[in-house]
């Protein structure tokens, strides 16, 4: 079973035992809306823009169905789902545990990994977009080599990005065995490393292809304004290119009169060091909240 990041501080900070509507922008697997549940929360509106994750939380919260609505949307919506459903304010609270989920990156299919062969997908919602593959296919070097930069924090974007262009012009790039093998031979080996060298250019185009920064603080700010007075807005970061995008955020809405907001985590909270060693994931998680004062 998939153990939802950071729970126990979820569910207190957004102090779901005083019941109400909740929104869970990630559903995922349902854990964290399983939690709210079990600590009091009235009802909870569940996006995922996977399908694939929407039919698994369906089944993993079968005891619960008349407390949760499952919507198939992108939580950058979030305004248009909300209307949807003729909810102007959220009295409970939203949460929102970004990033992919130990679920699709784990289903080899997905193609998210590479330490199974498969065709290089990367999307997660399946349903519309382009694939790595295609995206792959059509991008310019200096565009690519960006991204992996940027994305990736790696500095051997430049050579990365060269290598797959010349060897597009061979034959498409189809699967994720080729991809990592591209980028293990583009960069000078360095003996022993921690981590796989192709982890980098693997996590870059990932959040290229699902645009996982683009307009991640108009959806803040969109959540923001939907919260009734007193209910507060939860975020789960798990790298920090998205984790500063919150704190920037967080702080900008605080210095800002309207609608009034106070960021209640002075610093992010992390998981413990027995949370980590259960589930290595909540490693680089961290939860930022903000509240609606009026
Ligand atoms: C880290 S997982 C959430 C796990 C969940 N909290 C649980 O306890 O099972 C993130 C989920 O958010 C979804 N997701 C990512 N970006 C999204 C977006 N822009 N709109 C809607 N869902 C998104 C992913 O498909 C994935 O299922």
């Amino acid at each position: 079973m998939h153990e939802p990041v950071l729970a126990a501080e979820v569910i207190s900070h957004l102090a779901a035992a005083r019941g109400g509507l909740f929104v869970d922008c990630t559903l995922g697997a349902g854990g964290h809306t399983r939690a709210l549940l079990e600590a009091g929360a009235t009802r909870v509106l569940g996006i995922d823009r996977d399908l694939t994750a929407l039919a698994l939380a369906r089944t993993a919260l079968a005891d619960r169905l008349t407390q949760v609505e499952f919507v198939h949307a992108d939580y950058r919506s979030l305004g248009e789902v909300l209307d949807r459903h003729d909810v102007q304010a959220v009295d409970g609270g939203i949460l929102a545990d970004l990033g992919v989920s130990s679920m699709q990156l784990d289903d080899a299919a997905r193609g998210f990994s590479f330490q199974t062969d498969a065709p290089l997908d990367m999307r997660m919602d399946q349903s519309s977009g382009l694939t790595a593959a295609e995206l792959l296919q059509q991008v310019d070097e200096s565009t690519l080599a960006d991204v992996i930069y940027r994305f990736g924090e790696e500095r051997f974007s430049r050579r990365i990005a060269r290598g797959i262009v010349r060897a597009r012009a061979l034959g498409p790039l189809q699967t994720t065995a080729q991809l990592a093998t591209l980028v293990r031979r583009a960069i000078p080996s360095r003996g022993w490393q921690r981590i796989d060298p192709a982890t980098r250019t693997f996590q870059a185009l990932r959040i290229w292809v699902n645009g996982e920064l683009d307009g991640l603080e108009a959806f803040l700010r969109s959540a923001v304004a939907r919260l009734q007075q007193g209910a507060r807005l939860a975020v789960i970061a798990f790298h920090s290119l998205e984790d500063r995008v919150v704190k920037h955020t967080f702080r900008a809405l605080a210095a800002e009169t309207h609608p009034p907001v106070t960021v209640v985590t002075r610093r992010p909270i992390a998981a413990g060091d027995e949370e980590v060693a259960s589930n290595p994931r909540a490693r680089s998680a961290k939860l930022r909240v903000a509240e609606r004062l009026a």
